[in-house]
């Protein structure tokens, strides 16, 4: 696990995807598996301005979400479908028919939740995972006491990501209890990870992830046995690292660079 400390979230934004550029010019189909919720918007107005701007072209590319809200209408603004789309399909060149997400309203839930893996074993699986981590550890909406080799499936949400949420909706009453999410045996099949947290708010999660014993009571910690996971975070939510000194001096000294 490669650990960079940045000192806002616009620097982590050009970083992550510097990367994200890098992998899609060698290889134009990428398969990106690409997070919600707060933490990658700064990258996907990033990407959406160098789209914009430089020509950057991701028209060849699939995408895979993580996660669905259950029980929200198909239309419903907050479904993730729908943020998704608003906050970075539209504004780039990747064609909605590409981007694939678990169903929310599915009558079958494990026969969608099945297909929804068979969908993306069919695309060679995901080249480039975006994530995001809550306040509890969950990585897309794997809870505390997930288990660590879970696939996608029907989930119940912590009263903890429900009030974080809370955010985005007009009363707590309106989150969704429950979800569609890959399993955390699903996210660690990605050939590379950017896990991307800011803020105070993920100072605990963000120390259990990196330096943590590996316990499903934190989620996140799988991470520490994927091959290729990057976890950028600004100063505020690496503020408990205990050796941030030291993943400061490996990223300033990387052999060869
Ligand atoms: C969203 C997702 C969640 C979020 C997490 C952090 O698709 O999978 O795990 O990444 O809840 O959310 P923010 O970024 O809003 O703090």
């Amino acid at each position: 696990m490669d650990v960079v400390v940045l000192p806002t979230p616009a620097d982590i934004a050009r970083a992550a995807a510097d990367r994200i550029a890098d992998i899609v010019s060698q290889r134009p189909d990428t398969v990106l598996g690409l997070a919600t919720g707060s933490s990658p918007l700064p990258l996907y107005q990033e990407l959406a301005r160098r789209h914009r701007e430089e020509g950057l072209s991701l028209a060849q590319t699939q995408a895979f979400l993580l996660d669905e809200y259950v029980g929200l209408p198909a239309d419903h603004p907050e479904a993730y479908r729908n943020v998704i789309d608003r906050e970075f399909i539209s504004l780039v060149d990747i064609p909605r028919e590409a981007v694939n997400s678990p169903s929310g309203t599915a009558e079958d839930m494990t026969a969608a939740c099945a297909a929804y893996e068979e969908a993306m074993r069919a695309a060679g699986g995901v080249d480039i995972q975006i994530l995001g981590i809550g306040t509890d550890g969950h990585i897309a909406f794997n809870e505390p006491a997930s288990a660590l080799t879970s696939r996608t499936r029907l989930t119940t949400l912590t009263k903890q990501t429900r009030a974080d949420n809370a955010r985005f909706f007009n009363s707590l009453e309106e989150v969704p209890m429950h979800a569609v999410t890959q399993g955390l045996g699903t996210i660690m099949e990605a050939r590379e990870i950017l896990l991307i947290a800011t803020g105070t708010s993920k100072a605990e999660a963000v120390a259990q992830l990196v330096e943590g014993p590996i316990s499903a009571l934190w989620p996140a910690t799988v991470l520490q046995n994927h091959q290729h996971t990057t976890v950028f975070v600004d100063e505020e939510a690496g503020a408990n690292l205990q050796l941030r000194d030291y993943y400061a001096h490996v990223h300033h000294n990387r052999p060869g660079a």
